[in-house]
């Protein structure tokens, strides 16, 4: 089911003296089952954009669709959106409220119409994709556990639903080095089984190990789209930007500069890997 945004603005508190145009103009196609990563600075629009995605606001102009159906029609029946996608936002961990993780997980299945032992399944299920053991986990209150442990299984709650659209809002903040990974794997186990996964960060370092795409706002416009390696092609267009490019992709374009060809279409880590193992070796494996 893809996602399309066609000439999409959005204005927040109009006549009001908090007016702020957040988005304008905004034309998107995400397929089904990409990854894409959307970067921008604070105040873009990237938490705006979601938001409408996730039809959590309508736009002021513009359409947007979802497997063809406009999403903001009167007719369209939104439980479809609820299904289809699942949205994680920042600090999610927040939002718990249940008194176990059991509980808190399987809160969105209440009117699924699946079955108890059904729901329970499926929580277990998605309580070990996000890193469980679901008889240690299941009965603890989820205030007890620690914050990176809270944000998994917030994760797990939405996920639990099954979306084949999962949105995140900056799921790497204030993640230490081991939940970053481990979030960035997850997320990752979730695209190979044929999930869209649209992520926003700041993270230049994240998007660029693993989004397939990337989508760059600016002040509530879109200045590029394009695949993660074309996006990051021009390092110093993005230092310009103050968005910055992964760190491999710096470490390549400081060794072309110092007189070290390596490939300067590299992202991540383990394609630098290859091309510095490559050059050590003259080209043997
Ligand atoms: N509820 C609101 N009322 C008024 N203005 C808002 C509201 N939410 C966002 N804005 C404004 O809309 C613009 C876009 O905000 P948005 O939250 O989409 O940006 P963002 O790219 O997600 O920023 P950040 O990286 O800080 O999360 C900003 O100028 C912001 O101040
Ligand atoms: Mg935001």
């Amino acid at each position: 089911m893809p996602i399309e945004l066609e000439n999409v603005s959005y204005v927040h508190a109009p006549g009001t003296p908090f007016e702020a145009a957040a988005l304008e103009d905004v034309s998107l196609r995400i397929g089904d089952g990409e990854w894409v990563g959307i970067m921008g600075h604070t105040g873009s629009g990237k938490t705006t954009l979601i938001q409408l995605i996730a039809g959590l606001l309508t736009p002021m102009h513009g359409r947007i669709r979802l497997d063809g159906q406009d999403i903001n029609d009167r007719n369209y029946d939104r439980s479809e959106l609820r299904r289809s996608l699942g949205m994680v936002f920042q600090y999610p961990e927040y939002q718990l409220f249940e008194t176990t993780v059991e509980k808190d997980v399987g809160f969105g299945l209440k009117h699924s119409g699946l079955s108890r032992s059904e729901v329970k399944e499926r929580v277990k299920w998605a309580l070990e994709t996000t890193g469980f053991i679901f008889e240690a986990v299941r009965s603890q209150p989820p205030l007890a556990l620690s914050g990176g442990e809270k944000r998994r299984v917030a994760i797990a709650g939405v996920l639990a639903v099954k979306p084949k659209i999962m949105i995140f809002d900056e799921p790497i903040a204030g993640l230490d080095p081991l939940g970053r990974e481990s979030f960035l794997q997850l997320a990752s186990r979730l695209h190979q089984s044929g999930t869209t996964v649209i992520i926003v960060s700041h993270n230049a370092d994240a998007l660029g190990e693993f989004a397939q795409r990337l989508v760059v706002l600016d002040r509530g416009r879109i200045l590029l789209d394009g695949s993660t390696r074309e996006v990051f092609s021009d390092v110093s267009r993005m230092k310009k930007l103050r968005l910055g490019v992964s760190a491999p992709r710096q470490i390549a374009a400081m060794l072309s500069r110092r007189g070290v060809a390596v490939p300067q279409d590299i992202v991540g880590y383990d394609e630098l890997l290859a091309a510095l193992k490559s050059r050590l070796t003259g080209g043997e494996q």
